[in-house]
């Protein structure tokens, strides 16, 4: 009996061991140390040498920082590179007109010499990380202030990034893991030439656009290639007709044999955020003040956005990536609410608090050490609260979400005052050039009415949402009659005038000056810019230096708290590895979604009445025809897929790999009911969604006609 109860209670303790493996982001480099037997104890056949080595080729050579926020991997010794049709979106946009419209009909490059090159972009590679935690902290102590702080370990840390790079043309930067309780030197290599190779249409790439969208089950052909070029001698180039495609050390062998329930995943990426350590004041926070507030006001910019983009097809090319962008963020708030909400998340940190608390009394050293902490948070979190969300406010009505013109004229400030200050002629044109490159591109994607609605809609929100203390000053003057005023500005203002803003620019003088300050978009500018920099910057600057401290402190405290598990470092856009297991879930009541989509479900979501959901011919054709060669199985054509894998936005064009390190799919998204996970992960709930690979292999081979790019593949069949 005693024996029975025993192996019960073991079998209990595991069950609970494992409903929790999947959480987590962990550091490539520490795998060995911490993560590897769980690993294959959840099937994974090989070492962690193969995933991370500074000795020998590894899975982390073929994985990549794309552009500035997503994850992309090598798939051919060619240089070319996968990641999402999101990720390549910007991209994609660029090269498209009305005549190319990439963005809607697909981009397949024939041959290597139609590849699209795209200044700007950007592939970054990891070299190497070392624990540089005793050199950093080895030079700070307990007396310092926190700016002080800041300032040493600034310091040391260029001292260390500049040692490790000196003379060799890399990058390096250290970053604080665990809120600034550990150090990491990352030594990267940044190609500079990559080309875009091919994309589907956007009614297959973005199919299901923002309705799908944070969605499962999900039917998106998320994916776009790239390839990076180097010099002659593999190494960074800049563009130039003649760079060679790069030879990467190691590149993802792709797996033709699909997934199935219960397979083990793994995710190498580069993970952006995540905030699993904050006190529940944080969750309350978000959930109460910030997310209601800034939800409200993209619901009627979104609306506006729509509006403008259902009647004009011009309009929806100008404002697709921005739309996408706006609303990512809109929808993915809502989900969180709703999950934490689920989860009870508010109610479960504060349990965790309470025991937290009764540990720090324990002990009368803890207790001085760390016994002050949540009621100092307490303290902090509603100005910090009030502050955010006006910061956030001035972002989403003015600033780079906001109203396009005033965002626009912002940008000519240092111009003016360089201008007031007599910098010299060069100076001076440099920056009327650069501000000539910005008003193109601005130009090119603006549309008059829709962002003079935004501007309405925008003032309108602010002045029933902020206290008048952050009211910026041309608001106060208008105060009453904010219809007027709004009509003032769009009326006369330059910046929402292509032809008078480079008229400006092309004959700028002193006198150009005046000009610029009567401008009542300028003005605008300017007054909000004073607000931001008297009213709100330094009280969030102080109250940030503050939290910071507290987040350090009470960090290193749970660490303590914990002792015994090993808890993981919040994602910081570092690479990190995360495992888990194909498997459905149980959304609601009664409802099990099963593991896999496929192309039956393409065709049951068309509708050629609704954008998102007007599947191309030609897909229809293929379907009909049942030719899915290799790729199919069973009659079908899997499309995507779900698993346990922890992984939050950045993590987009990682990686998916089998248990046999060969690449199954593209991570692209997670489901609606566990969005959450940033904040706290809900294992039976958070799924990451994937793009099954035999789907990118059957659009780029049977829908595109470009099969000639699986030549430089390796499939395992
Ligand atoms: N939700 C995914 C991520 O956060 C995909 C976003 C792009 N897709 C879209 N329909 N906006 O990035
Ligand atoms: N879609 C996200 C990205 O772009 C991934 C996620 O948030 O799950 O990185």
């Amino acid at each position: 009996m005693k024996k029975l109860f025993s192996s019960i209670l073991f079998s209990l303790l595991i069950a609970v061991h494992l409903l929790h493996a999947d959480e987590g982001m962990w550091i490539p480099m520490l795998l060995d140390q911490f993560n590897i037997d769980i690993m294959h104890r959840e099937g994974f056949r090989l070492t962690a040498e193969d995933i991370y080595s500074i000795n020998r080729a590894s899975m982390k050579d073929a994985v990549v920082i794309f552009g500035g926020g997503c994850t992309a991997e090598l798939i051919s010794p060619d240089g070319l590179l996968i990641t999402n049709h999101h990720c390549g979106y910007r991209s994609i946009q660029r090269h498209s007109t009305l005549e190319h419209d990439y963005l809607t009909n697909g981009f397949w490059a024939m041959s290597r010499e139609e590849e699209l090159p795209n200044p700007g972009l950007t592939v970054t590679f990891l070299k190497r990380m070392e624990d540089v935690t005793e050199r950093i902290l080895g030079k700070v102590n307990d007396t310092m202030s926190e700016e002080e702080r800041d300032r040493v370990v600034r310091e040391e840390s260029r001292k260390i990034e500049q040692e490790a790079t000196h003379g060799t043309g890399l990058k390096a930067v250290v970053k604080p893991f665990y809120m600034g309780n550990q150090y990491f030197l990352l030594v990267q290599k940044v190609y500079r030439d990559v080309r875009l190779v091919g994309a589907p249409p956007s009614a297959i790439g973005k199919f299901g656009g923002d309705t799908d969208n944070w969605m499962w089950p999900r039917h998106t052909g998320d994916f776009s290639l790239f390839r990076i070029y180097a010099g002659k001698d593999n190494e960074p180039a800049g563009y130039a007709a003649d760079n060679q495609p790069y030879h990467p050390d190691y590149f993802f062998p792709i797996s033709l044999k699909g997934v199935h329930p219960g397979d083990f995943t793994m995710i190498i990426g580069y993970p952006g955020s995540t905030y699993e350590y904050v006190p529940s004041y944080h969750l309350k926070m978000l959930v109460e003040d910030i997310y209601p507030k800034l939800i409200d006001i993209r619901t009627k910019k979104l609306d506006i956005i729509n509006a403008g983009m259902n009647s004009d097809p011009k309009i929806r090319i100008q404002y697709a990536a921005k739309n996408a962008g706006l609303s990512n963020s809109w929808k993915c708030w809502k989900g969180e609410i709703r999950g934490l909400n689920k989860l009870n998340a508010i109610q479960k940190k504060q349990d965790y608090e309470y025991r937290f608390l009764q540990w720090t009394h324990e002990d009368p050293q803890r207790k001085s050490k760390y016994g002050a902490l949540l009621a100092e948070y307490r303290k902090l979190y509603p100005e910090y609260s009030r502050y955010l969300l006006a910061s956030d406010y001035i972002n989403e009505v003015f600033f780079r979400y906001g109203a396009e013109a005033v965002n626009l004229a912002h940008y000519f400030t240092p111009l003016v005052e360089m201008t007031e200050q007599r910098a010299d002629k060069d100076q001076i044109n440099r920056e009327v050039e650069a501000l000539k490159s910005r008003c193109k591109s601005f130009f090119r994607d603006y549309n008059k009415p829709v962002d003079e609605k935004l501007f309405g809609a925008g003032v309108r929100m602010y002045v029933v949402n902020m206290p008048r203390e952050f009211y910026p000053l041309a608001l106060l003057s208008w105060q009453g009659k904010t219809g007027k005023y709004m009509e003032h500005v769009y009326g006369k203002t330059m910046f929402a005038d292509s032809a008078k803003v480079f008229d400006l620019l092309d004959g700028f003088s002193a006198a150009s000056v005046k000009k610029l300050q009567k401008d009542p978009a300028y003005a605008l500018a300017v007054d909000v810019k004073r607000l931001y920099d008297d009213k709100i910057e330094p009280e969030l600057r102080r109250l940030r230096v503050e939290k910071k401290r507290l987040d350090r402190l009470y960090m290193a405290a749970q660490l303590a708290f914990n002792k015994g598990k090993h808890l993981y470092p919040d994602a910081n856009f570092t690479m990190r590895v995360t495992y888990g297991k194909i498997r459905g879930y149980e959304p609601r009541d009664a409802v099990d979604y099963r593991f896999q989509t496929t192309l039956n479900g393409v065709m049951e979501k068309d509708n050629p009445a609704i954008y998102d959901y007007h599947v191309p011919e030609k897909l229809k054709e293929l379907y009909r025809n049942k030719d899915y060669g290799p790729y199919g199985e069973k009659g079908r054509l899997p499309v995507c897929f779900i698993a346990t894998n922890h992984t939050t936005g950045g993590n987009s064009g990682s990686p998916v790999i089998d248990a046999n390190g060969y690449l199954v799919g593209v991570n692209f998204d997670r489901a609606w009911e566990g969005v959450m996970s940033d904040l706290m992960f809900n294992p039976s709930q958070c799924r990451n969604i994937s793009l099954d690979i035999r789907y990118a292999l059957f659009l780029i081979d049977k829908y595109a006609g470009a099969g000639y790019l699986l030549r430089e593949m390796k499939l395992i069949r």
